[in-house]
C-alpha cells in the first residue's frame, strides 16, 4: 500500500535546476571551462563536490582539494545569491497543488533531496510545512544514484520503501529510487527519466487523480 511521497526539491518542486545550470555556467566561463547544458544534464541530482568533478574532469582540468573546494564554494555563492528573489509564486506548475493534495488525503510527506540548500528553497517558497520529514545534503553522505537519501526518508517516515512513491526529475534520481525498492515517478522527458514507473512531462500533469489511476491497488 501506498503510504508516503518522498519528493525530490531541484525540478520538481521548483525550477531551481535551471538555477544551477546559471551558477556552473558563470564559474566556467571565469575559469575559461567548457559547460553546456548537454553536460549540465549529467550533474541533475548530484552533489556539489561530484558535480564539480565531472566539470573538471570533461575539461581536464586537475587542481588542488583546496582549490576544488573554494571553486565549488564559488558556485555556491553564485547559486545562493540567485535564491533571494525566489518567492511562493515559483513552485513548479501543480507541485504545490500536488502538496496540498497530498496533505489533505493524510499522506506521508518528505524530501529527498541532495542539496545542502533544500531549507533555505523551501523557505523562500514558503512550503516547509507541506514536509514531515526533510532529507538533503545534509542528511547521507553517499548522493544518489546510491538509494540512501531516500532510505532516510522513509525510515524517518517510518514506512518500508514499497509503501513509498518518489518523485524525481533525474536519471540518477529514478535509479537511486529503484535501488532503494520504491515506487517511482519520473518529471522529464522520456530519454532521461523513462525509465520510472510512471512518467510526466511535467509537474502539472502529475496529479493525485492520475497516479492513483496508474498505481490503481496499491492505494
Ligand atoms: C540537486 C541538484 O538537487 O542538488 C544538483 O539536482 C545539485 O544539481 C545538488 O548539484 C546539490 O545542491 P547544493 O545546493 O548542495 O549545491
Ligand atoms: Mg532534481
Amino acid at each position: 500500500m501506498i503510504k508516503g511521497f518522498i519528493f525530490d526539491l531541484d525540478g520538481v518542486i521548483t525550477d531551481t535546476a535551471e538555477l544551477h545550470y546559471e551558477a556552473w555556467k558563470k564559474l566556467s566561463d571565469e575559469m575559461g571551462w567548457h559547460f553546456d547544458r548537454e553536460l549540465n544534464e549529467q550533474l541533475r541530482g548530484i552533489s556539489r563536490m561530484d558535480s564539480i568533478k565531472v566539470i573538471m574532469d570533461y575539461n581536464k582540468v586537475t587542481l588542488t582539494d583546496d582549490a576544488v573546494v573554494s571553486l565549488a564554494t564559488k558556485k555556491n555563492d553564485i547559486y545562493v545569491a540567485s535564491l533571494d528573489t525566489m518567492t511562493p509564486d515559483d513552485y513548479l506548475p501543480g507541485a504545490r497543488e500536488l502538496l496540498t493534495h497530498l496533505r489533505t488525503e493524510g499522506f506521508s510527506v518528505a524530501l529527498g533531496s541532495a542539496s545542502k540548500n533544500a531549507i533555505k528553497v523551501l523557505e523562500q517558497l514558503n512550503a516547509t510545512h507541506y514536509f514531515d520529514v526533510i532529507g538533503d545534503g545534509n542528511s547521507v553522505t553517499q548522493s544518489k544514484p546510491a538509494p540512501d537519501i531516500f532510505l532516510f526518508a522513509a525510515e524517518r517516515m517510518k514506512l518500508p520503501a514499497n509503501n513509498c512513491i518518489v518523485f524525481e526529475d533525474a536519471e540518477k534520481g529514478i535509479d537511486a529510487a529503484k535501488a532503494g525498492g520504491f515506487y517511482s515517478v519520473g518529471i522529464g522527458p522520456e530519454e532521461r527519466v523513462g525509465h520510472a514507473d510512471l512518467r510526466f512531462d511535467t509537474m502539472k500533469q502529475a496529479t493525485l487523480f492520475e497516479i492513483k489511476s496508474f498505481f490503481g491497488d496499491l492505494f
